[in-house]
């Protein structure tokens, strides 16, 4: 595991918005992986900047999606499938048939979870995953104690993701408690990771996931597991490493 300190946000989005603009340039038809979440959008602002400045033609990339809410109408403007078209696939001048992702609103979950594995693979699979890291070290909606070895499945919210997450809904009530995640298992198969964490309130998580023991406990441990896994922290989430 590779694990880089930037000063900030910005220059870990900068970083990483570069990672996935080389990539695209050897292999135009890279599936990428994207994470919701306030701490990744550096990282698309910043590559839809070279986007536009001509630095990279991403026409034919595809985007894949790691995470879902369940039962949230279809168009809600919080489900994870409208964040992604908004903040990723519009800005890059990208189309709806770029994405991919699982149904939060399929009658059938757990169906729903096994269509969406098969799709990745029949893909080609995932180039480069990006992450962010929740405060209690879960990746995607993993929370503590997912297996390591977990496919994409229905999981239900602890406590602390849903007012974590609550700034994003006008109240508790309405986040909802049940999610579709990409397994642990499912992330480690893209062919390489990139969590990006900033800001002090992730430092615990940090120092966990990268220099303790790999442990279902911290879901984002297992990129230990991982040959070819990339850490970008800025100095505030590096504190107690
Ligand atoms: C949600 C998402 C995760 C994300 C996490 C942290 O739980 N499912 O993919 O990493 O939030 O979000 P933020 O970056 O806003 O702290």
């Amino acid at each position: 595991m590779e694990v880089v300190i930037v000063p900030d946000a910005k220059a870990g989005g900068e970083l990483i918005a570069e990672a996935i603009a080389d990539l695209v340039r050897r292999k135009p038809e890279a599936l990428l992986g994207v994470a919701t979440g306030s701490t990744p959008l550096p990282v698309y602002e910043a590559l839809a900047g070279t986007v536009r400045s001509g630095g990279v033609d991403v026409s034919r990339a595809r985007i894949c999606q790691l995470d879902e809410y369940v039962g949230l109408p279809a168009g809600h403007p919080e489900s994870y499938r409208s964040v992604v078209l908004r903040e990723v696939v519009e800005p890059l001048g990208l189309g709806e048939d770029a994405f991919m992702g699982p149904d939060g609103t399929a009658a059938d979950v757990q169906a729903a979870c096994e269509a969406y594995d098969r799709a990745l693979s029949e893909a080609g699979g995932v180039d480069l995953q990006l992450l962010g890291i929740g405060t209690d070290g879960h990746i995607g909606f993993n929370e503590p104690c997912s297996s390591l070895a977990s496919r994409t499945r229905i999981k239900t919210l602890t406590q602390q993701t849903r007012e974590d997450n609550a700034r994003f809904f006008d109240s508790l009530e309405e986040v909802p408690h049940h999610v579709i995640t990409q397994g642990i298992g499912t992330i480690l198969e893209a062919r390489h990771l990139v969590l990006l964490a900033t800001g002090e309130g992730k430092a615990d998580a940090v120092a966990q996931s990268v220099e303790g023991p790999v442990s279902a406990l911290v879901p984002a441990s297992a990129l230990q597991l991982h040959p070819h896994a990339t850490v970008v922290v800025d100095e505030a989430a590096a504190s107690k490493l």
